[in-house]
């Protein structure tokens, strides 16, 4: 049951929780160069976390997690709380909340180095046990917490129904057999390239080639929209034109979006189109004032 809402979750996140330092400078470092910055914030961040953020603003969410004692993961847990999301499923580690160091450039682009640590700690047989408890109509997982959490989560709603969304980043290791339960598959085209070992493609093209392996797949493609592929069919759902202020999490507000909008009966399209300006909102939207 949700904790904010003492109703059962329709959607459980599966997934990351950060605390998110973000140096605002005019260029990234290389190696070996010192670069000064001009701003430093902290907010909350992680896949897991923005995405089950972004889904709460949709329907009753649950956040299925690993977080640290420290003030990091009390902040998160606070700011979680605030928004609706369910933490009951969010597990205590004797590591420190997992933390994100993101370099953001005037463009708009960011450049992250994840450090784990807590979210390395969220296992598998807690995540099945967690989504027991929970019964969500729809499960969203990504890559920032163990493959086996994610593994898992896949074999719950295969074995009770459930309607699994994968959402690989940042990819890594994992087996690939859980693909081709995604319902869709989320992946930007850098993404898609790695899974297809297609180079230079077309977005449409490597969501046709993904949705041979998956149930459906949607292929975001930043400023142009995102591209839903069920079967043969590859479709594009335009994105409006903005200038992008910061794009971190933009893909997190499309995945937890998606999510929200399938458990509320939304077809895949419908449910695209909505996730597409959700990510569109989201760009133009400094951190502070997300
Ligand atoms: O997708 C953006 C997120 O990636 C950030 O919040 C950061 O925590 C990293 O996990």
């Amino acid at each position: 049951m949700s904790a904010a809402s003492g109703r059962a979750a329709r959607v459980a996140v599966v997934g990351s929780v950060n605390l998110d330092v973000v140096v605002t400078a005019d260029r990234r470092a290389g190696a070996g160069e010192t670069v000064a910055g001009r701003d430093v914030v902290e907010a909350v961040g992680g896949k897991g976390a923005n995405q089950a953020l972004a889904a709460a603003r949709e329907v009753d969410t649950a956040l299925v997690a690993s977080v640290g004692t420290d003030a990091a993961g009390t902040a998160a847990r606070a700011t979680l709380t605030r928004a609706g999301v369910s933490l009951d499923a969010v597990s205590t580690s004797s590591h420190p909340t997992g933390h994100a160091f993101i370099t953001l450039t005037p463009d708009g682009e960011n450049s992250i180095i994840v450090v784990p640590l807590a979210n390395a700690d969220l296992t598998g047989d807690h995540v099945f046990a967690a989504l027991d408890l929970l019964r969500p109509a729809v499960v969203l997982c990504q890559l920032e917490v163990p493959p086996e959490a994610v593994h898992r989560a896949a074999e719950w709603c295969e074995s009770r129904d459930a309607r699994f969304l994968l959402n690989p980043s940042p990819m890594g290791d994992f087996d690939r057999r859980v693909l081709a339960l995604a319902h869709p598959l989320i992946v930007n085209r850098h993404e898609a390239e790695l899974l297809t070992g297609l180079r230079e493609r077309s977005a449409p093209d490597l969501a046709r080639a993904l949705s041979v392996g998956s149930r459906s797949v949607v292929v975001t493609d930043g400023p142009r929209g995102a591209f839903v592929a069920i079967d043969d069919a590859v479709d594009l759902l335009p994105a409006p034109a903005v200038t992008a202020v910061d794009t971190t999490g933009a893909g997190d507000a499309f995945a937890g979006v998606l999510a929200g909008r399938l458990a509320l009966g939304d077809s895949l399209h419908q449910a695209t189109a909505r996730a597409v300006d959700a990510a569109s909102r989201t760009v133009q939207l400094a951190r502070s004032e997300r």
